[in-house]
């Protein structure tokens, strides 16, 4: 039996194929590199030394998806393909509804037909919109700023839905706070296309000289020192959960949700500063206009993970900065 993994390629997506092959499980990896690299693909392999099987299908080609499920038999499907980019969402709302949508209803679709019933979902604490307590658990309620994290809940409704009326169902949404990091062998990491969007790929290429300074998005916020708060999560960490999740999924549980933080808040001043000192380079940044969409503090409460899963994130800020450093300057041109 074997575990299918979309958006394997990805960032998050490789590193999780790293820890399941490790673990041992039979992987096929589904991408089309809308926004990886294949390299990615034989770094994973210089990693584990294991190989999995690969197809190069679009998500949105149901046609072209049924051969992976006819070909191969399926236990479990871990879906990580989507668009994520949010400034993008709000400009080409479409483009967010259209792939993010249809390629889970495809999944979905098949997962029914071939009889699969073990599913684990990204989720994002975008579901959470502009929170008004803090640490944040499950229970809090949902809503989005933008096309992209309305993608995200709507997903999740549809898997509720499912869920509701089919008892052998197993679904576990993830909910993942920011992910920053990189696989401790420098080998596979963030690599995201054009001019970082998210802070952590920003910093890393100011220090390495792609980007000449850091635009700080706000030095006015209600928070220790007035930039921005995050629960930053190291990637190996969140890919982990996805391991203990599937675990999970075996002891026939029904749908779960999970948030995948640490639990601290760090500012956007806390982390030019941490990286300075895992990097030894300088990191200019000059303080300019809020982000719009930005909300100012967003930190998880991750105990029911703890709870239920066994799973607790292990690597701190140091960690996650040396990591990514070590990525980006073995790396500075990502996978190119
Ligand atoms: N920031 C800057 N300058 C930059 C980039 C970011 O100051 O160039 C600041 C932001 O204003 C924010 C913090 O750094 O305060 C983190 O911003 P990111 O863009 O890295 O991450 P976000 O928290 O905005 O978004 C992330 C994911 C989304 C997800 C969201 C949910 O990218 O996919 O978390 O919490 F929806």
């Amino acid at each position: 039996m074997s575990i299918l993994i979309t958006g394997g390629s990805g960032y998050i997506g490789s590193h999780t194929v790293v820890e399941l092959l490790s673990n041992n499980e039979d992987i096929i990896i589904v991408d089309n590199f809308s926004n990886s690299n294949k390299v990615s693909l034989d770094r994973i392999k210089q990693i584990t030394n294991k190989e999995f099987k690969f197809y190069n299908v679009d998500c949105t080609d149901e046609k072209e998806l049924e051969k992976v499920f006819k070909e191969n038999n399926i236990e479990s499907i871990i879906h990580f393909a989507a668009y994520k980019a949010v400034g993008e969402s709000v400009y080409e709302p479409l483009k967010y509804y259209i792939n993010n949508i249809n390629s889970t209803l495809n999944i979905l679709n098949l997962m029914k037909k071939y009889d699969v019933k073990n599913f684990v979902f990204s989720s994002s604490a975008t579901v959470y919109g502009n929170p008004h307590k803090f640490p944040i658990t499950e229970d809090f309620p949902l809503s989005t700023t933008n096309p992209y994290g309305a993608t995200k809940l709507m997903i999740e409704d549809i898997l509720k839905d499912i869920a509701k009326v089919d008892k052998s169902f197993n679904v576990a949404i993830l909910r993942y706070f920011n992910p920053v990091g990189a696989h401790i062998s420098g080998l596979i990491g963030e690599d995201p296309n054009g001019i970082p969007n998210n802070l952590m790929p920003y910093i890393s290429q100011v220090a390495v000289g792609n980007l000449e300074k850091l635009n700080v998005f706000g030095g006015d916020y209600d928070t220790h020192d007035g930039t921005g708060v995050r629960d930053y999560i190291h990637v190996v960490d969140l890919a982990i959960g996805h391991v203990k999740a599937l675990e999970k999924l075996r002891t026939n549980c029904g749908l779960v949700i999970y948030n995948l933080g640490t639990g601290n808040g760090y500012s956007v001043l806390d982390m030019v500063k941490a990286f300075e000192d895992a990097s030894a380079k300088k990191v200019n940044y000059q303080i300019v206009a809020r982000r719009e969409g930005d909300v100012p503090m967003c930190y998880a409460d991750s105990t029911k993970a703890n709870k239920e899963l066994g799973w607790k994130a292990k690597f701190g800020l140091k960690e996650m900065c040396e990591d990514t450093w070590r990525w980006q300057s073995k790396n500075p041109n990502g996978y190119r």
